[in-house]
């Protein structure tokens, strides 16, 4: 019975002190991890003690009585007494003693003829209780005394700054999923830095360093020959139109540069700069 204690009690600090701990998704996964690893052990456990029972009840049945008889723990008294009543699973559960020993249980105030009966509370309610109060006593030294745990606030921050990170990444991922359909107009300066910074790399060869124009044409009038939407500069420069000198920059830029240095362009609207090339196409607003 000692050692069945012992076994419990275990179990349950282990149990309390992994849900006193606080999760992030990987730490849960390791929680729910060593839950799996405590449930075997109790089930073993459980095992152990269910076979060890059979073994008693075997011992008994198969060795001679007159071994019992000479047994130190088996008094005479017992061999003499009658058998206890079987009690039912329900009885047991609840610790309810049998109806044959009412008598020894009705305590002794009596009102109008109206008893009471002594019944002890059943062992899981005890134990269920006294956990309850390891858990707090536990909860209470992880939380507020040594710190071990992040508080709910604390929790809150941490999450928050993870959730920072994977927003970045997943922006950073989907930026360069944009195409010439889905590609947005943007005056965000960063954005306008780096298209200025590529277009200066790239550009200016054919387009001139102001995009007044060389070869290619002046990309800062209201004159375009293959449209001024956001969506048409993209199309433009991805694709270009190769047999007109204005090459596909789809392999050297990625679709996020592409976008920037569009919104580049579109950002150099009626700049005017000196020497601009004469009108190409046709005159958008
Ligand atoms: C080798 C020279 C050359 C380079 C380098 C070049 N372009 Fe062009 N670009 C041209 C020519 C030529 C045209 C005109 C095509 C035509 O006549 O249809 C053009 C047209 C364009 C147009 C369409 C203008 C309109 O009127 O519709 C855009 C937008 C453009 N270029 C952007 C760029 C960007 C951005 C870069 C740098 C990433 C770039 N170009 C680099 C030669 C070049």
């Amino acid at each position: 019975m000692n050692t069945r204690k012992l076994f419990l009690s275990m179990v349950m600090i282990f149990g309390v002190s992994s849900f006193s701990y606080a999760y992030t998704t990987t730490e849960l996964m390791n929680g729910i991890a060593l839950g799996a690893i405590l449930f075997t052990l109790v089930v073993i456990g459980i095992v152990c003690l269910v076979l060890l029972k059979t073994f008693k009840m075997m011992a008994d049945m198969l060795l001679p009585k007159e071994v019992i008889a000479v047994a130190p723990i088996v008094s005479s008294e017992f061999i003499l007494e009658p058998s206890k009543p079987k009690l039912t699973l329900w009885e047991k559960l609840l610790s309810l003693r049998p109806m044959s020993e009412e008598k020894d249980l009705i305590m002794e105030h009596e009102y109008d003829g109206i008893v009471e009966l002594d019944n002890p509370t059943p062992a899981w309610f005890m134990w269920l209780f006294y956990g309850t109060i390891i858990f707090a006593f536990v909860y209470l030294l992880n939380y507020h005394v040594f710190k071990l745990g992040k508080l709910q606030d604390e929790e809150y921050v941490v999450e928050m700054k993870q959730a920072d990170v994977a927003k970045k990444a997943f922006l950073a991922k989907s930026a360069n999923r944009v195409d010439e359909n889905s590609v947005k107009l943007t005056t965000d300066a960063e954005v306008l830095k780096a298209g200025s910074a590529l277009f200066i790399q790239n550009c200016v060869a054919c387009h001139g360093d102001h995009a007044q124009g060389i070869v290619g044409p002046n990309l800062t009038d209201e004159y375009w020959l293959h449209g001024s939407k956001i969506g048409d500069l993209f199309k433009t420069i991805k694709y270009g139109v190769p047999d007109k000198g204005m090459i596909s920059w789809e392999k050297q830029l990625s679709p996020k540069q592409i976008s920037e240095v569009a919104n580049y362009i579109k950002s150099l609207k009626d700049t005017h700069p000196a020497n601009p090339k004469a009108p190409q196409g046709d005159k958008e607003t």
